[in-house]
């Protein structure tokens, strides 16, 4: 593990100075009374993975989706790529979202669909791919790339849950997003599970020199993908440092997620 540790610190040391793929400052969102994002600032450099640390309930959906474009701030700056995501046009959004990947909790597979259709879906509707070929290469690689090239004629209730948050990976991954957001990628997985889809997370950013933004409330899958963790609470976060930085806090609230 120590090792992992020191590996991952050297990336961001050699990241740091990488441009600057998200930027959020004072970003702000309410429900009504409900004030559940209420000072978010952060920065996340190219190639580099940070993870969102937090509570059940503390707004990190809600974050996390204000950055894919799915839902809009109600005050604040969000920059994806150099430009401000509330004054793109419609084209600059569709573009934008291309550009990020976005696996959702559920994995989100069609289940009246084999592996391969699922995966072929956005190939031929996003980026108009129609060579039957080509498609069928895209496929494969993809399923290669997360370990289960013998499931591309299965449905997904044919897997267990496991694989198919592998198939929803693969399925975001063809696009060859610049940017990844994760939505609790290992909640509802077995430890052994969860570990194998942390370390597939790491491998996977490194081929693709992908910038990852991980939300989770699952301290192993943070220590095992974060370069930096940000712990969120009450709508702000509170805190901002490596694994073992965090680790060593005097802080109570950050302190609690580290037991
Ligand atoms: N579309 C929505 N409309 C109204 N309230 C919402 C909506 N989405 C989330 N919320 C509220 O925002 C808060 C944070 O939710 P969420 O971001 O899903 O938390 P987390 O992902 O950290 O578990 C909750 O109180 C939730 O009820
Ligand atoms: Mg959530």
């Amino acid at each position: 593990m120590d090792e992992t540790i020191t590996q991952k610190q050297e990336v961001i040391t050699q990241n740091h100075h990488g441009d600057v793929v998200i930027k959020i400052e004072h970003l702000k969102k309410s429900f009504g009374d409900n004030k559940v994002l209420q000072d978010i600032n952060l920065e996340l450099h190219k190639g580099e993975n940070i993870v969102v640390l937090g509570r059940s309930g503390q707004g990190k959906s809600v974050a996390i989706q204000c950055i894919a474009g799915l839902m809009q701030q109600d005050e604040g700056v969000l920059q994806v790529l150099g430009k401000e995501v509330k004054e793109m046009t419609r084209s600059e959004l569709k573009e934008m979202r291309i550009k990020i990947g976005f696996l959702f909790q559920s994995g989100a597979l069609y289940d009246s669909m084999t592996v391969r259709e699922n995966l072929s879906f956005p190939l031929t509707r996003v980026l108009k791919l129609k060579d039957k070929q080509e498609l069928e290469k895209k496929v494969q690689e993809a399923l290669e790339s997360v370990g289960l090239e013998d499931a591309i004629d299965k449905f997904p209730s044919d897997l267990s849950g496991g694989m198919r948050k592998r198939v929803g990976l693969a399925r975001t991954l063809i696009l060859r997003p610049e940017i990844m957001l994760y939505d609790e990628p290992t909640t509802g997985l077995d430890p052994i599970t969860s570990r194998e889809i942390s370390e597939l997370i790491v491998k996977l950013q490194e081929k693709y020199d992908t910038s990852s933004i991980i939300i989770t409330h699952d301290l192993s899958c943070a220590r095992l993908t974060a370069d930096k963790i940000v712990v969120m609470n009450d709508g702000k976060f509170i805190a901002i440092g490596t694994y073992d930085e965090l680790l060593k806090s005097k802080d109570e609230l950050v302190n609690n997620f580290f037991k």
